[in-house]
């Protein structure tokens, strides 16, 4: 008798077309309205599922896990991954993997996008001129600070972060400084044009700094109060990663009291609710979490993970080693398509395989 095909759960809308391509090989459970699913509705949706595509929005670490027996695999349609629970994933055996890379440029594109509106105040003058108050032509309408030649701090230097560097090195000419967990090669350096410094030198040389580094424990409100006294006043700065990373409260007083000129910011601690202290504020660019929200770029990490959770599962060109892991895990239970052949179960990322099942 055949064995039952692996029931697959898709968190949100997505590309219908794309999406379609699991019922080729799995049993779809797709919800078609945008929904905020609970930690309850999660479990539900998880306990019969083998494998799930899901958002930043979806939660799993263990609680979930408990209650999901027959979980093998979990695609993030997202580069960031702190919705999951890694440790609790690996110890489950659960495969997750995510999308690098066809987001890197899209996302680098409206760090400057935010950059250039809040250093020129682009945001705050339409608002301005659409309120009527513009009388008349003046020097010093909306006097703002330079992008070109100025220094250009990056915090975080993984693929978005060089791809900022690169603009803001080649397209515009400033000095980019930048920090990082681990220090680049210098011939990669070299290429996106940045120099290495400490944490405090990246707060008090940069003109304009760009927050880019995976949320965690350890980066939780890295840019605080005592932060953002070490920026220059004049400065900005910009979050296009994790709200998480910035005291809200400390930033919205360093920008009503000018000690700092102005934000840009993509990302929320409560998104989707945003704090009415930010929301008050003229001089701080407010976009709703969309740094990788082009066409292409979406219909490309929806694609990216759909290859990602078919291969985790043992189907496609892939089975059985999915291009993008995030743990590194043995797969759960083997009942993919390979293991039913080789009886073989794959540790994700490795390439490598191991005899056995968990
Ligand atoms: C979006 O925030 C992502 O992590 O892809």
């Amino acid at each position: 008798m055949p064995a039952p095909r692996p029931r697959v759960w898709v968190s949100q809308p997505l590309f219908d077309d794309i999406v379609d391509q699991l019922a080729a090989h799995c049993e779809v459970d797709a919800v078609v309205e945008v929904t905020e699913h609970d930690p309850v509705a999660i479990a539900a949706a998880l306990r019969e599922a083998d494998g799930a595509l899901i958002t930043l929005n979806e939660r799993i670490g263990a609680a979930e896990l408990a209650q999901a027996p027959r979980l093998r695999a979990i695609a993030n349609v997202g580069v960031g991954y702190n919705n999951l629970d890694i440790p609790a994933l690996d110890a489950a055996g659960v495969i997750a993997t995510n999308t690098p890379d066809v987001l890197t440029g899209t996302t680098a594109d409206l760090g400057f996008a935010l950059l250039m509106a809040a250093a020129r105040r682009v945001t705050e003058s339409e608002r301005w001129l659409r309120e009527g108050q513009w009388k008349q032509w003046s020097f010093s309408t909306m006097l703002g600070a330079d992008i070109h030649g100025s220094t250009l701090g990056i915090l975080g230097m993984g693929r978005i972060g060089q791809a900022i560097a690169r603009r803001g090195h080649h397209g515009f000419g400033m000095r980019v400084l930048y920090h990082n967990r681990s220090r680049l090669p210098e011939a990669v350096e070299q290429g996106v044009g940045a120099s290495y410094v400490d944490f405090d030198t990246l707060l008090a040389q940069s003109d304009h700094l760009l927050l880019v580094l995976p949320y965690s424990a350890a980066s939780h409100h890295i840019i605080d109060a005592a932060a953002l006294a070490k920026m220059k006043p004049t400065a900005t700065l910009v979050n296009i990663a994790r709200g998480g990373l910035v005291d809200e409260p400390a930033l919205a007083d360093a920008l009503a009291n000018g000690r700092l000129a102005a934000a840009g910011l993509d990302v929320y601690e409560g998104e989707p609710v945003v704090r009415p202290e930010l929301l008050a504020l003229r001089n701080v660019v407010l976009t709703p979490h969309i740094g990788s929200a082009s066409l292409a770029t979406r219909r490309a990490m929806v694609q990216l993970a759909v290859d990602n959770l078919l291969a985790a599962l043992g189907f496609g060109p892939r089975a059985g080693h999915p291009a993008n892991p995030v743990t590194a895990t043995k797969t759960r239970t083997a009942n993919t398509a390979a293991d039913r052949i080789t009886g073989i179960t794959t540790i994700a990322g490795t390439g490598k395989t191991a005899a056995g099942k968990r």
